[in-house]
């Protein structure tokens, strides 16, 4: 195996991504492993070879191959960032009050995790905590609300996101488990809004269509401060943006989190459509988009070829 670089401040030179970049993608591309995921009808639609990896730096470089234009629904992808917009609201202290800041250790759906912990918070990015995350983000109706998450995000990728319908549909009238934690989660007043209303507005957000390109935007925009390299608009500020990276190491791959920390060093954020976004600080962000994916739910090439770069482009933080 050819040894790993270093980690450095700085990424490795540009042709020297845009090499391992490509290397990553042949290597992984005749990986089969993985199950196209099908709770929600329409993602079952997606092709299991729908593949690509793109890199950019927090200086805004980037190196990318594949299905880099293909648009996907984010799914849980957009939940540390609508968590970002929830702290830089009302500030990541009360945010962390609000919705917790601890890995449950249970699937990203569970309700017997809102059952055992006592204070009945979550974090951000499981489903409870994410829907609890929507309902705090300003405005006064769910409209209101729905325009700033979409806004928000908008931001972070640099360029106006825009709902996939079939998968909104498709996903809203499946839904009946998120409608029942976030009518538990009422139930203990750990919903700061109607759990009809924000339901929906947490379904069209995770229908939000992102390209890889994008994902990686927005994980180069945490990676640089909260300042998004493209468009050069601070879009968070530090403290949170160090919180926002702070879950997601915590709990970005759900359960497999702490694997995923020992083995990759890195923090980020998975997506039942197949996208894994991670973030090296400083450096830059990195995404994947591959729909086939594991049993807890991250997509099986993506996590190949993170890992894979995570070691040659020196990403890991430790
Ligand atoms: O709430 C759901 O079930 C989906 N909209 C999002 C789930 C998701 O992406 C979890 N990821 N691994």
């Amino acid at each position: 195996a050819a040894p790993s670089l270093v980690s450095t401040g700085e990424l490795p030179q540009p042709e020297q991504v845009q090499a391992l970049v490509t290397e990553a993608y042949e290597r992984y591309r005749g990986t089969a492993d993985g199950t196209v995921a099908d709770y929600i009808p329409a993602l079952a639609e997606a092709s299991p070879d729908l593949f690509g990896i793109c890199v950019v730096g927090a200086r805004g470089r980037y190196a990318e191959i594949g299905d880099v234009d293909v648009p996907f629904s984010i799914q849980s992808v957009s939940k540390p960032f609508v968590f970002a917009l929830v702290c830089e609201a009302i500030g990541y202290e009360e945010a962390r009050l609000r919705l917790g800041v601890n890995s449950t250790g249970f699937p990203f759906n569970s309700l017997m995790a809102v059952e055992l912990n006592e204070d009945r918070t979550m974090n951000p990015l499981v489903n409870a905590g994410a829907i609890a995350s929507s309902s705090l983000v300003p405005g006064d109706t769910a409209e209101d609300k729905w325009e700033n998450i979409r806004r928000g995000l908008s931001r972070f990728a640099g360029r106006e996101l825009s709902v996939n319908a079939d998968v909104y549909a498709s996903e809203s009238a499946t839904n009946l488990r998120n409608h029942g934690i976030a009518r538990l989660l009422a139930s203990y007043d750990r919903i700061y809004f109607d759990p009809e209303q924000i339901t929906d507005v947490y379904t069209r957000q995770c229908s939000l269509d992102v390209t890889v390109h994008d994902l990686a935007v927005m994980g180069a925009t945490l990676a640089d401060g909260g300042m998004n390299p493209i468009t050069g608009e601070q879009v968070l500020g530090h403290g949170v943006c160090r919180r926002v990276l702070a879950v997601m190491a915590t709990a970005g791959l759900y359960e497999l989190s702490g694997d995923w920390l020992y083995e990759v060093g890195m923090p980020g954020k998975s997506g039942v459509s197949g996208g894994i976004v991670t973030v090296s600080p400083g450096k830059g962000g990195l995404a994947t988009f591959s729909p086939p994916l594991d049993v807890a739910g991250n997509s099986v090439r993506g996590q190949l070829v993170t890992k894979f770069l995570a070691e040659r482009l020196g990403l890991n933080l430790f």
